[in-house]
């Protein structure tokens, strides 16, 4: 192999320019954000009210940085976390599964006009029809 230039040498300092351009945009949240959906529901499904909470706390926080990193999203962002987002967190403070199943399917449909509405009528996000493999949701103390 070549020698390594000193060009070739990982940077020990980046300049904002290069972070700003490292920081992530919805296609690279996004796939972040079904999982945390997929494991919110069956974390419900199995009453892990605790567990459940947390992902769709979680995913909250990755569309608030969408938000930073693609503002032009905030307005429809900041809808779907107010419309959707919130009143699922309170049916699962309730312990509602009813309820929250009910506006889960409601927002998975929002999500996916969304979609549509910012030109990518292509991407229709669906519930994964079995639990997550890589989580135990067995309700613990
Ligand atoms: C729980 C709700 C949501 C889910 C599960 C979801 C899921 C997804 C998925 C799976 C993708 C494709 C990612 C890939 O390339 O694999 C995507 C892309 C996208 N989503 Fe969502 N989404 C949700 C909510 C939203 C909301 C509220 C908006 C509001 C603006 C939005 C806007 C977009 C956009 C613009 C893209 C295309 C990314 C790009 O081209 O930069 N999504 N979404």
């Amino acid at each position: 192999m070549a020698d390594a230039t000193p060009e070739a040498r990982n940077p020990e300092r980046l300049e904002l320019e290069e972070l700003t351009s490292l920081q992530p945009g919805l296609a690279r949240l996004m796939p972040e954000v079904g999982a945390r959906f997929w494991k919110c529901f069956y974390a419900a499904r199995a009453a892990n009210w605790p567990l459940a909470a947390w992902q769709l706390r979680e995913l909250r926080k990755l569309l608030r940085l969408g938000e930073v990193t693609r503002p032009k999203y905030t307005g429809d962002l900041e809808d779907f976390i107010h419309n959707d987002v919130e009143p699922m967190l309170a049916a699962l403070e309730a312990h509602e599964i009813g309820r929250f199943e009910h506006l889960f399917h409601d927002a998975v449909d929002a999500a996916n006009d969304l979609h549509r509405r910012w030109d990518k009528p292509w991407i229709v996000w669906k519930l994964p029809d079995h639990p997550p493999p890589d989580l135990d949701l067995t309700p613990r103390e």
